[in-house]
């Protein structure tokens, strides 16, 4: 382990990790309806910690109520949010792990709105819809800008208060910085649109309010979709941002003081590039269903996964757009990134092999990589990493199946194959409400 670049603690400006995995961000329902924390959540990421990883991503953790992606997700658009986030750092921190929280806006990716804004639109770039499951939305005023702006320097601040690592930035995976960011989206006519450096405006004023608010001492990252291949499933959608957008891009933001970048793909969420596998159809369509009134083309494709010629159709174009290659699918770009910045770059997608890892780190590819799904599905991979094995003896099978299961249920791995019965797989599912709060 001395010389394991896996091993090797990471420092960025403002912060050290004591190793090179990090556990990339996973959302799930475990929170109270109204967006304050619960001790679910406290048990998912402490499962993490002892799991060895060098640092906790957090999950979206929005900075409005309104552009949460879902009720039951804790929220950081409050002060008395702080105690929660407080309470979750520490117990991390006693297991010799860093929290990063990831400040996030959905814009108008709502996979559920809640009472709070039912029947109000969500906000973006634009007011097209998003095109896969036709969430409505209302292109944002340039005071609507400000205060999310204000927002997020805000969620800054209180994360800081909590006692915690540093911030995230979700500029990933379709969420509203992408919507600004992403050629493809952002239609506006004002200085928020255009050019790229006028896309690039809105997540450079966050990230100098967020200076502002917290000073130059706190670790603040940026997730980027480095490559949207936002034509993924529709042919007819243009591309997006590619690579060479994104270098411009990664430059900005480290000159305006992001301490590390996050490399990730996809102008939505979920994309065949992100979570990199398959497309699950019979757990989809036990799920999909709480969508159905959030968007104008949810009963579409709920019908169509119903009709299995359609859905064998749809797993089909899915496969063909995300490739072959599974493990390590961004490094391409984080490598062409890495080039061109002096911060570290994280990488994401598919890692879940020792030797795979360390190449990348190696080469000089990424200096880290997160890991979701492998987590998932084997919570103590860095010890399993640490004690000389290769793989998991079960790895991730990339199902995607805890992905979609997400909406619903609680998220944990739903690949019956990796267990020995069913009710071994549920007890693992189960096991998150441990230690129940009024126990
Ligand atoms: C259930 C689930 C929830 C996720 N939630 C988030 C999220 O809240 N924020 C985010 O940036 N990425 C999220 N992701 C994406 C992961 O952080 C990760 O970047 C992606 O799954 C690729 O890594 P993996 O192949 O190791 O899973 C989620 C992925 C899964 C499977
Ligand atoms: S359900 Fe399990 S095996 Fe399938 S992708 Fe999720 S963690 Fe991996």
């Amino acid at each position: 382990m001395a010389t394991d670049p896996i091993f090797q603690p990471l420092k960025f400006r403002n912060l050290t990790i004591k190793n090179r995995v990090l556990r990339s961000n996973i959302s799930g329902r475990f929170d109270n309806y109204d967006g304050s924390g619960s001790q679910t959540r406290i048990n998912w990421e402490l499962k993490f910690a002892r799991g060895a990883v060098g640092a906790v991503l957090s999950s979206f953790v929005s900075v409005a109520i309104r552009g949460r992606i879902m009720p039951n997700y804790a929220t950081i658009d409050r002060d008395d949010r702080i105690p929660f986030w407080r309470e979750l750092g520490r117990q991390v921190h006693e297991l010799d792990c860093k929290y990063i929280l990831q400040l996030s806006h959905a814009g108008r990716q709502r996979d559920m709105q809640g009472i709070e804004f039912a029947h109000v639109k969500g906000l973006s770039s634009t007011d097209q819809p998003e095109p896969l499951n036709g969430f409505e939305c209302e292109r944002m005023t340039l005071k609507q800008i400000k205060e999310t702006v204000d927002a997020f320097a805000a969620g800054a601040r209180r994360a800081r208060q909590a006692g915690l690592d540093g911030v995230e930035l979700h500029g990933a995976n379709g969420y509203l910085i992408t919507q600004f960011l992403s050629s493809a989206i952002n239609d506006r006519k004002d200085k928020y649109g255009g050019a790229l450096r006028n896309r690039a405006r809105f997540v450079i004023e966050i990230v100098e309010a967020i200076r502002k608010e917290v000073g130059d001492d706190f670790h603040l990252q940026v997730k980027l979709s480095s490559t949207e291949f936002h034509n993924a499933l529709s042919p007819r959608e243009p591309p997006g941002n590619t690579l060479q957008d994104s270098i411009p891009i990664a430059q900005w933001l480290e000159e305006a003081g992001v301490d590390a970048l996050h490399i990730s793909s996809g102008s939505a969420f979920p994309h065949p590039k992100n979570p990199p596998g398959e497309f699950p159809v019979a757990e989809a369509l036990e799920t999909y269903d709480v969508m159905l009134s959030s968007g104008t083309n949810t009963l579409r494709n709920y019908l169509m996964l119903r009709s299995a010629p359609l859905a064998a159709l749809y797993q089909k174009a899915w496969n063909q757009a995300r490739g072959d290659v599974i493990e390590g699918i961004n490094l391409p770009d984080a490598r062409a990134i890495k080039q061109v910045v002096s911060i570290p770059v994280i990488c994401t997608g598919g890692f879940q092999t020792a030797s795979v890892i360390r190449r990348a780190l190696k080469k000089g590819d990424c200096d880290a990589v997160s890991i979701a799904r492998p987590l998932v599905a084997n919570n103590d991979l860095v010890k399993m990493f640490a004690e000389g094995l290769d793989q998991a003896p079960r790895p991730c099978t990339y199902c995607n199946k805890c992905l979609v299961n997400a909406l619903e249920n609680p998220v944990g791995c739903y690949e019956q194959s990796r267990f020995d019965s069913r009710e071994q797989m549920i007890d693992q599912i189960l096991s998150v409400f441990q230690p129940a709060p009024f126990a």
